[in-house]
């Protein structure tokens, strides 16, 4: 951490923040917070673009037209909020095909929980309901941090993903009160996706590399360990409602602090994920390097005629 004292920019966009002012693109920004946000709406953004992967997994396996049109629009979605976050990211001043070209090579992160496979539609709804549900508690904090550019994209973000948390709790109630086989589905698929939705919300404070400076920063305005009892006390009260049970022998309820407390968590699986080694890591970068190869011409075929009509760019 470097000493504001030691540094008047720093010292100078501190006190800024400190004000409650936003950071927007043309300050003068401290190297280290401008790396510091590269790195975290760049993740972000790739999370976004690999989700696709595990929800698209289902479209065409739908049980109904309505179900199909409805996974079409979530996934159309991810999309967009990959390209609203590699446009944010870009406002730091690095290109889009250095992104790019870190999640293709393995050197950049996405979400943990877009390694593990979809198995069953029960699974489409648990990533609706659970992974949608936890991902809006971490962006409605980011929709008021520190750096304007997130904020705003955070803000549209949110509005969708209300939909998609919706959309998977309807579809994981038409399970729990549908036939049994239906109600085991769904009970499988939330023993499955419980634990890595936890994960989602990043380690413990102690094994957090990056959170002091983000919260001084005011990039995070709450804790990983505070966005996950956020998601928990949420979600406990909601699973019993559908007569689900969540997985989890420890889970109790804590009377004088009225929250959920949960059973451990296993940290090791989840820097085993994060470091390459999940269930389908190998797959979705292989997806995402076809993709990308697959798209060369469109890429080529836009710079030509950007080339051709310079106006168009103007
Ligand atoms: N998946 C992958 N890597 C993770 C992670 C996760 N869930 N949680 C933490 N990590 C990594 C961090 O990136 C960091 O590694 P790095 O320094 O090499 O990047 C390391 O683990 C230590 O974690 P920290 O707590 O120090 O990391 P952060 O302070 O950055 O906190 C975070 C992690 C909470 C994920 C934070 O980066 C964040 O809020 N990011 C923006 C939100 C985001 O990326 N969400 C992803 C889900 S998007 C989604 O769900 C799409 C939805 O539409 C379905």
């Amino acid at each position: 951490m470097t000493d504001p004292a030691a540094d008047p920019v720093l010292q100078a966009f501190e006190a800024r923040l400190a004000k409650g002012e936003k950071a927007e693109p043309k300050d003068r920004l401290p190297e280290r917070y401008r790396r510091q946000l590269v790195r975290m709406m760049s993740q972000h953004a790739h999370s976004e673009i690999v989700g696709m992967l595990p929800e698209a997994n289902w479209i065409t396996r739908a049980p109904s037209l309505r179900r199909k049109i409805g996974l079409l629009a979530k996934v159309q979605d991810e999309a967009g909020h990959g390209l609203y976050l590699y446009s944010a990211a870009e406002t730091l001043g690095v290109p889009r095909d250095e992104l790019i070209d870190q999640l293709l090579t393995g050197k950049a992160k996405y979400s943990n929980i877009f390694n593990y496979p979809t198995l069953t539609w029960a699974d489409i709804g648990m990533i609706g309901w659970l992974v949608d549900g936890a991902a809006i508690i971490n962006q409605s904090m980011l929709a008021k941090c520190s750096y304007g550019p997130y904020v705003r994209a955070m803000i549209r973000i949110c509005k969708e993903e209300s939909f998609h948390m919706r959309q998977g709790y309807e579809m994981v109630t038409a399970l729990a009160r549908g036939t049994p086989a239906q109600q085991a589905m769904a009970q499988e698929a939330l023993n499955r996706w419980w634990p890595p939705t936890l994960m989602m919300f990043g380690p413990p404070e102690e094994q957090s590399t990056n959170s002091e400076e983000l919260v001084r920063w005011k990039v995070k305005l709450k804790s990983n360990d505070e966005l996950r009892q956020t998601f928990v006390d949420q979600t406990v009260v909601q699973a019993q409602v559908l007569g689900l049970r969540i997985p989890d022998p420890d889970l109790r309820y804590d009377e004088d602090t009225k929250h959920w407390t949960i059973g451990p968590i296993d940290w090791q699986e989840f820097f085993a994920v994060i470091g390459g080694n999940g269930p389908c890591n190998r797959d979705r970068l292989r997806a995402r390097r076809e993709a990308h190869e697959d798209g060369a011409w469109v890429r080529a075929a836009a710079a030509a005629h950007a080339a051709k009509n310079p106006q168009v760019n103007a």
